[in-house]
């Protein structure tokens, strides 16, 4: 590690990657596939739970590592309050639904509020990505989170990535920030998936479609970029409320309208990343 150290302290000067950089695989699965967003609050969570069970609709193994350590919100998601088990070197991560999850939500109060500092972030991440004895995934999602930070950077420069999708709304200033997404992963040399524009219109009973939040808006930068439109996903209550029941909605319902959508990204991403 003291030798990639050295390439990586060089390189950040330089603000390139250096080349030859070794990433360390997570263990236990085949592809790593990271959810990231610019900014909090415009559903990354929501989009990580769903696709993941979307991709197990598609016949794969999948498990789902919650890596937003300032506010994880999978225990929630996925209604799990048990403490994760250890034979004192590993994590294993705790199954629901035939996935396999793991969290600092698990492992940490959920009254004592995440303030961590730059090392203990670190360690943090590193006990995530090299302590969790994943079982013979297809796929580990990995909710990231929000932003361009120390975290993210650490998390990108450290761990092989084989694909990553951000997660937008439609908004000006949600967009700004996803450009400085984009060329972050340009320079970690991470393959962008895709966006998804979440939140993207509400239909009511009509039938109209209201573009609360503006209109076609990350499917032009992801133009703009080159990079690949993933999917429009509607505001909606149903997806909302099957997050805060802990039963998402692809799982419990993947007929749904919605659960399609996700369905349709499961597909890109396992045509991408495979
Ligand atoms: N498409 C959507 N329609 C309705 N509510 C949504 C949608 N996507 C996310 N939400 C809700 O918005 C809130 C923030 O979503 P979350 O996934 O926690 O965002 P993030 O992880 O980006 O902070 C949650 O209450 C979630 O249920
Ligand atoms: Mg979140």
């Amino acid at each position: 590690m003291s030798e990639n150290k050295a390439k990586l302290s060089d390189s950040l000067k330089k603000n390139v990657t250096p080349k030859n950089f070794k990433k360390n695989p997570i263990k236990g699965t085949k592809f790593t596939i990271m959810v990231s967003s610019a900014k909090g609050g415009v559903g990354k969570s929501t989009f990580a739970i769903n696709l993941t069970f979307a991709l197990q609709k598609k016949g794969k193994k999948v498990g789902l590592l919650d890596a937003d350590i300032h506010g994880p919100s999978l225990p929630k998601m996925i209604g799990l309050n048990d403490k994760p088990k250890t034979d004192g070197k590993f994590l294993f991560p705790l199954e629901k639904y035939g996935a396999q999850f793991m969290s600092l939500g698990f492992l940490v109060d959920e009254k004592t509020p995440m303030i961590w500092r730059g090392p203990m972030v670190i360690s943090a991440i590193k006990t995530l990505t090299e302590k969790v004895a994943w079982k013979d995934l297809d796929y580990l999602v990995v909710d990231m989170p929000p932003g361009t930070g120390d975290t993210q950077l650490t998390f990108a420069q450290d761990v092989k990535i084989d694909g990553a999708i951000i997660v937008s709304t439609p908004q000006e200033l949600a967009l700004m920030d996803v450009q400085r997404g984009i060329q972050m992963f340009g320079k970690t040399k991470i393959k962008i998936v895709g966006l998804v524009d979440n939140m993207s219109f509400f239909e009511s009973d009509d039938g109209k479609k209201h573009n609360i939040f503006g209109e076609g808006g990350v499917e032009k930068t992801a133009k703009e970029f080159k990079k690949n439109f993933l999917g429009k996903i509607p505001i909606s209550t149903k997806l909302r409320e099957s997050a805060d029941l802990g039963l998402p909605l692809t799982y419990k319902e993947p007929d749904d309208k919605i659960s399609k959508i996700f369905l349709e990204i499961a597909d890109k991403v396992m045509q991408d990343v495979a």
